[in-house]
C-alpha cells in the first residue's frame, strides 16, 4: 500500500539518567536519520518522543536520593532534552509522561477498555510491607537468592546468577523500604488478556509481517509460540497515573500500559490533526526501539491499540540489537557507558562525529562494539580524508582558479559521463537501504559519493592542466562541484551539522532529495564562500585522555567493595566477638598436588602449630611467604580440602585486580596475639 503520511516514534528514554552512546546508537540516530530522509522527500510526516517518567526504578531514585519521584523526572527530562537536542535529533516534540495531556489520554485509553471489558480483573497474593503499610514491587524486596545463595537478591531477579525470579521465592525476604518481614496479602489487579488476542497476532506478526527484522520476527515467534499470558496492567504504587475506577485507591497503571500511549499524547500535543496520524489506514506508523523493548511494541502495545478498536498498527518495528563498549556491555550502574552530555563538553563541534561513528558500527543486526580507536580511525580516515577532504580541495580550487564561481562546463568526456550515472545509481541505491531500515548500508553507500569524488579529482589532476587546457578545468571542477552539493543532500539525514556548513559554503538554500547526485544544483557563476574545514583530525591525547577514564572507572569498580552483605547488617556483636583471630607465623609452605590454587600451610598460632590450607597458590610462592606474620581465624570448623584438613583460615585483602594480600600487624607482636 502506498502511504500518505508517516507516524515515526522513538522509545521513550527513562528519565531516572543521562541517556548514553547505547541509546544513540540504537535508536534516536537511525529515527533521525530516517525521518530527515522522509523530510527531505516532502512527505508528511510526525516524529514523536519524551520522557518515560513512571516505574519502581525512578521512586527508588528518588527514595535514595531523598528528593520527590517529580524531582528526579524534572532533572532527568531537561538533561536528556537538551543532549538529543545538541546531538540534532529533530523531534517534533519532545513531550514526557508526567504531562497533563498524557494524563488524561492515559486514563481515558484505559477507561475505553474497561467499559468494553477487554480486561479481566484477578485477585493474587502480593507481598505488602506491614510497617510501611504498602505493597511491595519487586524491586523493593530483596533476599536469598534461593539458585546461588546471594543475600540481596531482588524480588525480580538475582544480579549475581542472573536468575529470573518471583518475590516469594526468595528466602528471608526484607522491604527495602523498612526492613520489615514482608507479609503476603491479597490485591485486586486488571489484566490485558493477551491470550485472547493469541490468534490475530500471529497472523498479524508471522504472515503478514514477514518482512521485519530477523530479530524481532523471531522475538515475536518465540513469545507466540510459548503462548501468551494475561499480562497485569495496573499496580499497587504511588506514581503513575492513577487507575480511573472507582475504588482503585493506591493504584495506578503499570508504566508499560502508560507509557506507549505517551506516544499518542504527545502527537496530540503537537497537533490538532493527531487522529489523522493515529487513526487513519493511510498513514505509515514505525516504532524505532532497541531490542529489550521489542515485545511491548510488537505484542502489547498493538493487542493495547486493537482491544481499543479506533487506532492503526505499527507497519515495521526496527528495532536494533546493543551496543557494547570496549568490549564490555554498556551499564549504567558501573558507570560503563559514554554519557552524551560528557562527549558534548569534551568534544564540542563534534556532534556528527559521534553520529557517523554510531551509524556505521550501528548493532542493526548483531551486538557490536564502540571503541574510541575506531572513533578516531573513522573521524581520521573516512570523515576527514574521504569526505572533508574532497569538498575542500573542490572549493580551494574553484577559488584559485574561478574566484569562487562555478565554471561554465565545456563537453563531457566518457569518464565524467560514467561518473554522472554512477552519481544517480548511488542515490538510488541509499535510498532503498533506507526505505529497508539499512542505515549502516546507507551510510557506507552515499560515503560513495565522496569516495567517487575524491578520486575523480585524483585521477584527472586539475592543478595540472590549468596552464594547458583551462576549459577541462573548469569542466572538472563544475563536476566536483556539483557533488559537493550532491553531498550535502544525501550525507544530511547522518550528519545534519556539517551538511548544513556544506551548504552554507556552497551557498545552498533550498534543498530536495532529489537532487542529489544531480549535475545541475548550483547554476554556471553561482557564487560560493571561502572554504572552511568540515572536519579536523583527533589526535592521539584526545582519544588516550577517554581510554584512561574508561580504565579509572574499571579500577574503581574493582576497588568498589563488595557489597555490605545483608545479614551481617544484622550480626550481634557476641556473635562477632565468637570469631577467634590470632596472629600467627607461617613455618611452612607448599603446594598441594593438582590444586592450582592451594598452598599448605604449618602456621604457629601461638596456641599450636596447625595446618591450614589456603587458596593463595596463584598469587605467592611457598618460598616467599615462610616466616611472614598472619591473621589467622583459629576457631573455624575444620575442612577437608583435597584429602588434607584445614584447621582455620588466613585473612587476607582483594587489590583491584583481584590478587589476595595478606593482612598482617603493622610491627611484629606475639603469636597468639588476639586480633579484636
Ligand atoms: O526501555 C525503556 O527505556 C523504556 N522507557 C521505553 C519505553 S518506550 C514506550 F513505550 F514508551
Ligand atoms: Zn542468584
Amino acid at each position: 500500500m502506498k502511504f500518505k503520511r508517516y507516524l515515526v516514534t522513538a522509545a521513550l528514554p527513562y528519565a531516572n539518567g543521562p541517556v548514553h552512546i547505547g541509546h544513540l546508537a540504537g535508536v534516536y540516530i537511525p529515527a533521525d536519520i530516517y525521518v530527515r530522509y522522509l523530510r527531505l522527500k516532502n512527505c508528511d510526516v510526525l516524529f514523536i518522543c519524551g520522557s518515560d517518567e513512571h516505574g519502581v526504578p525512578i521512586t527508588i531514585k528518588a527514595r535514595q536520593e531523598g528528593v520527590t519521584p517529580q524531582q528526579v523526572v524534572d532533572k532527568y527530562h531537561n538533561l536528556i532534552k537538551n543532549s538529543f537536542e545538541q546531538f540534532g535529533i529533530s523531534f517534533d516534540i519532545y513531550s514526557r509522561t508526567t504531562s497533563p495531556t498524557h494524563y488524561q489520554t492515559a486514563s481515558e485509553f484505559f477507561r475505553k477498555l474497561y467499559d468494553n471489558q477487554q480486561f479481566i480483573e484477578q485477585t493474587s497474593e502480593q507481598y505488602y510491607d506491614p510497617e510501611a503499610k504498602q505493597f511491595l514491587a519487586d524491586r523493593y524486596i530483596v533476599g536469598q537468592c534461593p539458585k546461588c545463595g546471594n543475600e540481596s537478591a531482588y524480588g525480580d531477579q538475582c544480579e549475581k546468577c542472573g536468575s529470573t525470579l518471583n518475590p516469594t521465592d526468595l528466602i528471608n525476604p526484607r522491604s527495602t523500604i523498612s526492613g520489615a518481614k514482608p507479609i503476603l496479602k491479597s490485591t485486586s489487579h486488571w489484566y490485558l488478556p493477551l491470550d485472547q488476542h493469541q490468534p490475530w497476532l500471529e497472523r498479524w506478526i508471522l504472515e503478514e509481517h514477514k518482512e521485519w527484522r530477523p530479530n524481532v520476527y523471531g522475538q515475536c515467534k518465540s513469545w507466540l509460540d510459548a503462548g501468551l499470558q494475561p499480562r497485569a496492567v495496573s499496580r499497587d504504587l504511588d506514581w503513575g497515573v492513577p487507575v480511573p475506577v472507582e475504588g482503585a485507591q493506591g493504584k495506578v497503571l503499570y508504566v508499560w500500559f502508560d507509557a506507549p500511549i505517551g506516544y499518542i499524547s504527545a502527537t496530540k500535543e503537537l497537533t490538532p490533526e493527531w487522529g489523522k496520524y493515529w487513526k487513519n489506514l493511510e498513514t505509515k506508523l514505525v516504532h524505532f526501539i532497541g531490542k529489550d523493548n521489542i515485545v511491548f511494541h510488537c505484542i502489547i502495545f498493538p493487542a493495547m491499540l486493537k482491544a481499543e478498536g479506533s487506532f492503526i498498527l505499527p507497519d515495521n518495528v526496527p528495532a536494533n540489537e546493543f551496543l557494547n563498549l570496549e568490549g564490555d556491555k554498556i551499564s549504567t550502574s558501573r558507570n560503563w557507558a559514554v554519557w552524551l552530555h560528557e562527549y558534548l563538553a569534551d568534544f564540542p563541534g563534534k556532534e556528527d562525529v559521534l553520529r557517523y561513528v554510531l551509524t556505521a558500527n550501528a548493532p542493526e543486526t548483531k551486538d557490536n562494539d564502540f571503541t574510541w580507536k575506531d572513533f578516531q580511525a573513522r573521524n581520521n580516515n573516512e570523515l576527514l580524508a574521504i569526505f572533508g577532504n574532497f569538498v575542500n580541495r573542490t572549493m580551494v580550487l574553484t577559488h584559485k582558479y574561478f574566484e569562487g564561481s562555478v565554471p561554465l562546463p565545456s563537453t563531457f568526456n566518457d569518464s565524467d559521463k560514467n561518473i554522472i550515472d554512477e552519481l544517480t545509481k548511488i542515490r538510488h541505491k541509499v535510498e532503498h537501504s533506507l526505505e529497508n531500515f539499512r542505515f549502516r548500508e546507507a551510510l557506507s553507500e552515499a560515503m560513495n559519493m565522496a569516495r567517487i569524488g575524491n578520486k575523480y579529482l585524483t585521477e584527472t589532476e586539475p592543478w595540472k592542466l590549468w596552464k594547458t587546457d583551462p576549459d577541462r578545468v573548469g569542466t572538472i571542477l563544475y563536476i566536483s562541484l556539483q557533488i559537493s552539493a550532491g553531498l550535502s543532500i544525501i550525507l544530511e539525514p547522518f550528519l545534519p551539522h556539517s551538511c548544513k556548513k556544506l551548504r552554507n559554503i556552497l551557498n545552498i538554500k533550498n534543498i530536495e532529495w532529489e537532487k542529489a547526485g544531480q549535475i545541475d544544483i548550483l547554476p554556471k557563476n553561482h557564487k560560493i564562500e571561502q572554504p572552511e574545514l568540515l572536519f579536523d583530525k583527533i589526535e592521539d591525547e584526545a582519544i588516550e585522555k577517554q581510554q584512561l577514564r574508561l580504565r579509572e572507572i574499571k579500577q574503581r569498580n574493582l576497588f568498589q567493595n563488595a557489597p555490605v552483605k545483608e545479614s551481617l547488617l544484622s550480626v550481634s556483636y557476641e556473635t562477632f566477638a565468637a570469631i577467634d583471630l590470632r596472629v600467627g607465623t607461617i613455618l611452612e609452605a607448599e603446594r598441594v598436588p593438582k590444586a592450582k590454587k592451594l598452598l599448605k600451610l604449618t602456621i604457629d598460632t601461638g596456641i599450636d602449630r596447625r595446618t591450614v590450607v589456603s587458596g593463595i597458590a596463584e598469587y605467592y610462592q611457598p618460598e616467599e611467604i615462610v616466616g611472614r606474620q598472619v591473621v589467622v581465624m583459629v576457631n573455624l570448623e575444620p575442612k577437608e580440602l583435597r584429602g588434607i584438613v584445614s584447621h582455620g583460615m588466613i585473612l587476607m585483602a582483594e587489590d583491584a585486580d583481584g590478587k589476595l594480600i595478606f593482612v598482617k600487624p603493622e610491627a611484629v607482636v606475639k603469636n597468639g596475639s588476639a586480633v579484636k
